[in-house]
């Protein structure tokens, strides 16, 4: 049976858009996991940190993570976080075929300057936090299997390199 496929990687990178639909294209299932979890407390991600705070988002997300990481024939989009718990990221390098989409910081925070559903981009400086972000991660999102340079190619690109890498052994 193939491995489920996992795309990695920071916050407004495209790994939502790009799941949903490399999952159409290779006819697997698509899951979201911050969609996941919304649905799972029935609260949005931003309230999940407002009330609950962020130790709590963390555990959850580990939690909700082993029980769709089963599902078979599955695209599964991870949150930006999800790589940084090393028991995630363990369950996917042992079992799933998995991708880091890349791309530069300046990109990333012109598409989140308006975004009001990301907690950890609440302060002034959006382009500054992602810089500290992407320190403290890219060491780890390096670890996925392939690393996809984003910049500068549309979505089809990205798409078929995807699926190129995943059916190669
Ligand atoms: C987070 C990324 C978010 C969401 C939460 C925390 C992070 O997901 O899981 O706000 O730690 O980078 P997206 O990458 O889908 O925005």
């Amino acid at each position: 049976m193939n491995k489920n496929l996992i795309l990695t990687g920071m916050m407004g990178v495209g790994k939502s858009t790009i799941g949903s639909l490399l999952s159409k294209k290779l006819n697997m299932n698509f899951i979201d996991l911050d969609k996941s979890i919304e649905k799972e407390e029935s609260l949005s991600i931003k309230n999940i940190f407002k009330e609950k705070g962020e130790k709590y988002f963390r555990a959850l997300e580990e939690k909700i993570f082993l029980e769709k990481f089963k599902e078979p024939n599955s695209v599964i989009a991870l949150g930006g976080g999800s790589f940084i718990s090393l028991k995630i990221r363990n369950l996917v390098l042992k079992n799933c075929k998995s991708f880091w989409l890349d791309l530069d910081i300046r990109t990333l925070s012109s598409r989140l300057s308006n975004s009001i559903k990301r907690p950890l981009l609440s302060g002034n400086n959006i382009e500054e936090n992602l810089y500290k972000i992407y320190k403290d991660r890219k060491d780890l999102y390096g670890l996925a299997d392939f690393k996809i340079d984003c910049n500068n190619i549309d979505r089809t690109v990205i798409i078929k390199k995807i699926t190129k890498l995943y059916a190669s052994k």
